[in-house]
């Protein structure tokens, strides 16, 4: 899904004309050379002002590093829409509360920098806190509305910590193109809204969760489950599938479509919901029923484990907002 059109997206090919040859761009078939890595700010510039010369479209898939499938999904998508893909790998400490895991969340570079390597991405951009965050650091995004229920009303200074670190990121970089999962909805639609507000020059992409076989979103956090942990978490899924199941066989309350994934959580002792959500794709408002779409967010913790997942919600047949 595409937040909004710019004029530099691809064109179109004309119909008869004889298209183009295209690089191949499958993991398997790129030429595994060295991921650049860059840790410096003024580096980064410096790499990205010669790059720019070149006219190249540059692409940037922002991430806190442990990287899985999902993570890949956004690195495939970015060298399908540019020319130059960078990767931030930074675990940022200002979006982790005082109590939170930002001491073990888990890390490993190398095993990152090898992943990224089979991808083709072009270059890494993992700085420490001290680069991003030198001494007498005082300024940071607030985004207001968007950010005030859901995991916002968790998690206080999160989207404070992920909207400041982000326009970091685009400032130093300048992609043409931003890339993010779904599967942290809010922060997408946070994202989206501080790129519209401050008329940043930025394409701004969410690309759909990428699940485990038995449906459970991937996550660098899944780590942290235990065996029976991470069986319980396989809930989350259901309990919104079963809400989709229920909209589609004609129900439109959203206090009845959260009910039902509500009941389905409960039944796991070990699970503690945050929240359970009916809202509005774009504002984030809840509704009290579904019209056309919306999208039922869900925030759990299974042990010392927050797990967040969501689904699209959609009327068949409704005519959309877009
Ligand atoms: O989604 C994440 O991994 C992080 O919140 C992000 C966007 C990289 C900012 O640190």
């Amino acid at each position: 899904m595409v937040a909004k059109k710019r004029g530099n997206q691809a064109k179109k090919a004309s119909p008869g004309k004889k298209p183009a040859k295209t690089r191949k761009k499958s993991a398997s078939k790129v030429p595994s050379r060295p991921v650049k890595q860059i840790r410096k700010v003024r580096e980064m510039k410096k790499y990205l002002k010669e790059v720019r010369s070149r006219r190249r479209k540059v692409v940037l898939v922002p991430t806190m590093g442990y990287l899985h499938e999902g993570h890949l999904s956004l690195v495939r998508e970015a060298r399908r829409l540019g020319s130059v893909v960078v990767v931030s790998l930074f675990v940022n400490p200002v979006q982790f509360g005082p109590n939170e895991d930002l001491d073990r969340y888990p890390r490993d570079i190398r095993r990152d920098l090898r992943k990224l390597r089979r991808e083709g991405v072009d270059v890494v951009f993992c700085p420490d806190a001290a680069e991003m965050y030198p001494e007498r650091y005082q300024t940071y995004v607030d985004v207001t509305e968007v950010t005030r229920d859901y995991c916002g009303a968790s998690r206080p200074s999160h989207f404070r910590g992920v909207a400041t670190v982000v326009t970091k990121l685009f400032t130093i970089i300048q992609p043409d193109v931003a890339i993010f999962g779904e599967k942290d909805f809010q922060q997408l639609v946070v994202i989206r809204r501080m790129a519209q507000d401050l008329a940043l020059d930025v394409l701004v992409v969410g690309m759909p969760t990428v699940r485990e076989e038995d449906g459970l979103a991937m996550s660098s956090r899944n780590a942290y489950l235990s065996p029976a942990q991470r069986q319980q978490a396989t809930t989350i899924y259901r309990g919104l599938r079963k809400a989709k199941q229920l909209l589609d066989s004609g129900e439109r309350d959203a206090a009845e479509l959260a009910a039902i994934a509500v009941d389905l959580l409960r039944e796991e002792h070990d699970l503690v919901i945050d929240y359970v959500a009916v809202c509005d794709p774009e504002t984030l408002e809840r509704i009290p029923e579904v019209e056309k779409e919306a999208v039922l967010l869900v925030a759990v913790k299974v042990g010392d484990t927050r797990l967040i997942d969501n689904i699209r919600l959609e009327v068949k047949g409704a005519r959309g907002r877009r």
